[in-house]
């Protein structure tokens, strides 16, 4: 076991430095935050240790799900703990409606859980929230209690068939929150897409129709940066992308802001990297606390205050079909979601 820092070809698995692919242009709304390339904290988040090896496990004892109320260990600022959240809001209110693609083509970061739960909560602050499975897998869909084998129409139909998006549109069991489930055959879309007509904007053109019904729509993107993510990335108004505070964390994220550059450029000029959001924060480690230090020294203000908690119930919670408010209102992750929603929404804490 070694603290010495991980190679940069480990880290980015493209044999290219993070530095590299997080200074490559064009990433305009993401490197207004970011330090000015070459400098040396342009070269910190791989370069100085900062992301150690696994010799910084976690300590044995158990303390997923404590309470809320627990203080977190290592928090991420000298004047706050990450796990507070903010006391007021410290983002403006923005115009709605807003379409919020989820995306980062890592697999297993939270996307999902954040697109669900976040979806859930912006509802339960009264907007009327529209959370668009666009993954084969249909996480999103189940996790919101739909069937995705019972399914007259699906996001499939709409991509591929013209089928206006109200069809396929069902109601959660959550006010407000409503859901485009995904199934199976949208794994078919990738390819079958490829030679379609305005191939990458078929969702743009879905949404339009229901642009004026809702306030919020976050697009749950799949694990791929394919014609699926950049279909959501080219509907979308701006990206959201959760970042697992842990080992490994920002690997292939300069792909991913690449790929975000390009469809600025050649789909959406006016698409923005708005939020980042740390998840899986798990208290008990030094790594989890060291990786919110660098996304923030990084992204600055597009990293939500708010820091999703490591948490078995938000674990449980899909496989009853709910989002973690109804399912364990009570728990850490509910309230930190809550926190989160209110957050990205500008809603002033109550
Ligand atoms: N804060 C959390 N605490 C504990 N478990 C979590 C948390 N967030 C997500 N998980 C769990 O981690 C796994 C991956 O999460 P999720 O499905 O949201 O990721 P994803 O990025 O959507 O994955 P994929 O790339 O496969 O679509 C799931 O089992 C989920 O329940
Ligand atoms: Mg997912």
């Amino acid at each position: 076991m070694t603290d010495s820092p991980p190679s940069s070809d480990a880290l980015e698995g493209q044999g290219e430095s993070q530095v590299d692919a997080w200074s490559t242009s064009p990433v305009p709304s993401v490197s207004g935050d970011a330090p000015p390339v070459g400098s040396p904290a342009a070269a910190s988040p791989m370069s100085d240790g900062a992301l150690v090896g696994p010799s910084q496990e976690p300590a044995a004892d158990p303390v997923l799900d404590q309470p809320a109320s627990a203080p977190a260990v290592g928090a991420d600022r000298a004047d706050a703990d990450p796990m507070e959240g903010p006391v007021t809001s410290t983002r403006v209110r923005p115009p709605l409606p807003r379409i919020i693609a989820v995306a980062n083509q890592k697999g297993g970061v939270g996307k999902t859980t954040t697109a669900v739960n976040l979806g859930a909560c912006l509802a339960d602050l009264g907007y009327r929230t529209l959370v668009v499975d666009l993954d084969p897998q249909g996480n999103a869909s189940t996790g919101l209690g739909i069937n995705i084998r019972s399914l007259q129409a699906s996001m499939y139909d709409v991509i591929l068939n013209d089928v206006p998006i109200a069809d396929c549109v069902e109601a959660s069991s959550v006010r407000n929150l409503f859901v485009a489930p995904a199934s199976l055959d949208l794994a078919g879309a990738e390819i079958e897409l490829v030679p379609a007509f305005s191939r990458e904007l078929r969702l743009k053109q879905a949404l339009a129709e229901v642009r004026d019904d809702y306030d919020y729509v976050l697009i749950d993107c799949p694990p791929s940066l394919g014609l699926l993510t950049i279909n959501g990335m080219a509907a979308a108004t701006e990206v959201l992308v959760p970042i697992q505070c842990e080992y490994y964390a920002l690997e292939g994220l300069g792909q991913l802001l690449r790929n975000v550059g390009l469809v600025q450029k050649n789909l959406n000029p006016t698409l923005d990297v708005s939020t980042i959001v740390l998840v899986m924060y798990d208290a008990r480690t030094k790594l989890a606390a060291q990786v919110v230090d660098e996304v923030r020294k990084h992204f600055g203000e597009k990293v939500c205050h708010q820091v999703i908690p490591r948490s078995v119930r938000l674990s449980e919670a899909p496989s009853f079909g709910q989002p973690i408010i109804t399912f364990d209102p009570r728990s850490r992750g509910a309230l930190a979601y809550r926190l989160l929603g209110k957050e990205v929404a500008g809603d002033a804490e109550a």
